[in-house]
């Protein structure tokens, strides 16, 4: 036989014909690690699965403490929430020098809305609508973040929520599958970069994988009871869309998902996160999520470490479940080998990708640190992004822009609070250069002087709950003063100015992690506070800052501005200032519909319709599916805000009434701005499929655009769809189109569009 012909055989019975190529650098890495592994005793190979917390480790102490001799002994994969260049090379001189076989650590932490530069919380980018900005904000939070030792953050956080009682939900991006994802991908390519082994890019980790949002109750942690439809069309496009801009590791969330705790559910972790959407990196837990498995009821931690591993999870974070039982669990069956190395791989395919065996001191450089760490040009992106995401909810009588000649009273609790001004997970930023409300004004009036402050009121009267929002050590100042002396001092104050801009909202921490409320109202201190307010007769601007969205019924009808800032950062006060003063046009819109009252929650723009719906812009009505207390829609709908000029959307058109399968369908509107301020406007468009084999939302974003028009000019936006933007998930869990009749919006937020109906042919 000829060589050629063997060489057929050969290939066509060992399956290799099948299968990709692997790329050289593929095979270069797979031969390092190969290599590499062979070397490995069991323990190190499970060492390298833990991720311990870095404590205390600080330099000099590093030699002394347990997690450096854990180092030594190689039983430690990784550290997190330690930063400075200085620390971390001296940390990973004890792994690459003193360990057997000196295999570097991977630095990771919590880089979630900026470094020491601080953007504002997830929840008010994403209502920048623009993730071009947001993919700027990640770029800069890598820069910063590797030039001080660490090269991989544990972000983005895109977890789908529909429940603002939910503490976290100002982590995420809000209730929107599409948008989610788009700012899902937009962050990991700001992070990621262009290639993972440059000294300036993270590797990010895509969290918390599944459903961690739909936490029954909105109450942290709680368990998730979810149809596997839902989970497919409407809470798993962000994380899929994280895995397919190729995010290098994802997080699995504590919650049970279908039953089973995600820590140990294969289904999710390898089913479809690896078989189905094709992810190759690796699988963090999230802080001692493997010991939790016990109180969900999983069974001891030998078993549910076990359970974790088979499951497809490859590192253990802080609970050294995979440290001290696998050994075990080897010995007695309960785990392979091939398990155990299957995550040592991919451990180490992720330090390779890192660059970390050729240079592992490359993120430590000092110079770096000190050159590029909250820079000028930094802070001024920080500001600008930060004006973008503020959400102008109401603006009677253009009482805003104000002008800088105007004495304005600042009153409430957040006025001159910079501690506050970052919000939550802000583990890196300097809190003494956080800019206040109160600082941003005066630093723009004409003089200063025409800028007073009172503190009004507390966050809340109850010292017991004002004490549980400030743990984490962002002092709330609470004041020892009487309410009646805190609030005759604002009055005064008061009576002495033209406007009053008014600080209120929640803490930084009354959202974030394990910061759930019952009721999202304006705290009662503050709320008193407002009534005072607006009983003195002076135009009253409520600044808003909050991580959630609130019940405002009562201020939407007492208040005549309202301008919600969400928590925008280290440049909180400059940003404020330029939107108050009308140096920047607001263009920020919701990405969560704000309720009038709690008890309507779960309430979101993409619903079902029910066989009883009500009618358009019907309360009640017997019979049918409505409240006896309050109407069905919500205050603030997804996708509204205000801009200081107006928009006027005209002439929706569509290239063609009946689409074929294979054909684009080309959408027109036309946009002026008919107002006096050049601005930029958010272009939405939504579909409702009205007829399908499973029942479809009402509305659904499927595009959006974000324009910039000066005043007095009309412009045509134009989108393109086509068959990919009609599919879902069926019944069978196909992601197929189906032909019938679509009705297509365009407007600029859910409820006030314009429409027009086609139909998708065989
Ligand atoms: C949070 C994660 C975070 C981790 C590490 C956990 O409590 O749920 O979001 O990344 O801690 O700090």
């Amino acid at each position: 036989m000829k060589k050629s012909a063997i060489t057929f055989f050969f290939l066509l019975f060992s399956g290799y014909y099948l299968v990709a190529q692997p790329l050289p650098e593929q095979i270069k890495m797979n031969r390092f690690i190969d290599e590499l592994m062979a070397k490995m005793t069991i323990d190190e190979k499970i060492g390298q699965l833990n991720l311990p917390v870095a404590g205390d480790i600080t330099t000099g102490q590093a030699s002394n403490t347990d997690v450096a001799n854990q180092i030594r002994e190689g039983k430690v994969g990784g550290l997190f929430n330690i930063k400075t260049a200085q620390k971390i090379a001296e940390i990973q001189r004890i792994a690459v020098e003193e360990s057997r076989l000196g295999i570097p650590l991977i630095f990771g932490m919590d880089v979630i809305h900026g470094y020491k530069t601080t953007f504002p919380i997830p929840l008010g980018l994403s209502c920048t609508w623009n993730p071009e900005i947001i993919e700027q904000s990640a770029r800069i939070a890598a820069s910063e973040a590797s030039a001080d030792g660490i090269c991989w953050t544990f972000s983005p956080m895109v977890d789908l929520s529909r429940d603002p009682r939910w503490g976290r939900i100002s982590e995420g991006s809000g209730e929107d599958p599409y948008l989610n994802s788009v700012i899902a991908k937009a962050m990991v390519r700001g992070y990621q970069g262009a290639d993972l082994a440059k000294d300036n890019t993270l590797m990010a980790c895509v969290k918390h994988y599944a459903l961690y949002g739909a936490a029954e109750g909105g109450r942290d942690y709680n368990t998730t009871d979810m149809s596997r439809l839902s989970m497919y069309n409407v809470y798993f496009p962000p994380y899929k869309a994280a895995v397919d801009a190729g995010v290098g590791s994802v997080m699995a969330s504590f919650n049970e998902v279908d039953g089973i705790p995600a820590t140990a559910n294969k289904w999710l972790l390898t089913e479809v996160l690896r078989n189905q959407w094709n992810f190759n990196g690796f699988i963090v837990t999230d802080y001692t999520g493997i010991n939790e498995m016990t109180a969900h009821g999983m069974g001891d931690l030998q078993t549910v470490s076990a359970l974790a591993l088979k499951a497809g999870i490859d590192m253990d974070m802080v609970g050294e479940g995979f440290l001290t039982t696998l050994v075990k669990s080897l010995k007695e069956g309960k785990v392979t080998e091939k398990d155990i190395n299957t995550a040592c791989r991919r451990i180490l395919e992720a330090k390779y990708k890192l660059g970390l065996f050729d240079h592992p001191y490359q993120y430590c450089n000092t110079q770096r640190a000190e050159n590029e760490i909250f820079t000028p040009a930094n802070r001024r992106q920080a500001r600008a992004i930060a004006s973008e995401s503020f959400v102008l909810l109401k603006n009677e009588n253009q009482l805003l822009p104000l002008n800088k000649n105007q004495r304005i009273a600042v009153i409430g609790p957040l006025g001159n609070n910079g501690l506050n001004m970052a919000g939550t997970w802000s583990v890196a930023t300097d809190f003494d250069q956080a800019i206040s409300l109160l600082q941003g004004l005066k630093e723009a009036a004409t003089n200063p002087e025409l800028i007073t402050w009172a503190k009004g009121s507390n966050i809340v009267h109850d010292s017991a709950l004002e004490a549980r929002v400030s743990i984490f050590g962002k002092d709330t100042y609470r004041d020892n003063r009487s309410s009646a002396e805190m609030l005759n001092e604002a009055l005064k104050l008061a009576a002495n100015c033209d406007v009053i801009v008014a600080a209120v909202g929640e803490a930084a921490e009354m959202s974030g992690e394990s910061s759930s409320r019952a009721d999202i109202g304006m705290p009662d201190a503050q709320q008193e506070l407002l009534k005072a307010l607006v009983a003195t007769g002076k135009p009253v601007v409520m600044v808003l800052f909050t991580g959630r969205p609130l019940t405002l019924t009562w201020e939407e009808a007492n208040i005549p501005a309202i301008l919600n800032v969400w928590f925008p950062g280290t440049e909180a006060g400059t940003a404020i200032a330029d939107v108050l003063y009308g140096q920047t046009v607001p263009s920020g819109k919701l990405t969560t519909s704000f309720p009038r009252m709690t008890g309507q929650i779960p309430l979101y723009y993409n619903h079902k319709n029910t066989g009883r719906p009500l009618g358009e812009g019907e309360w009640f009505s017997k019979f049918k599916s409505n409240y006896l207390d309050v109407p069905n829609d919500p205050l603030y709908p997804f996708g509204f805000g205000l801009s200081y000029t107006t928009f006027q959307y005209s002439d929706l058109k569509i290239d063609k009434t009946t689409l074929k399968p294979t054909e684009n369908l080309k959408v027109q509107v036309t946009l002026k701005n008919t107002g006096n301020y050049d601005a930029k406007e958010v272009v939405q468009l939504y579909l409702r499929d009205k007829v399908g084999s499973i029942t479809r939302p009402v509305k659904e974003l499927k595009k959006f655009e974000k324009i910039f028009l000066k005043k007095g000019e009309t412009s045509i936006v134009e989108f393109s769809l086509n068959i990919e933007d009609l599919k879902f998930y069926n019944s069978n869990f196909e992601f197929e189109a189906e032909p019938g009749s679509f009705t297509l919006f365009v407007g600029g937020n859910s409820r006030d569009v314009l429409q027009v109906d086609f139909e998708l042919s065989e």
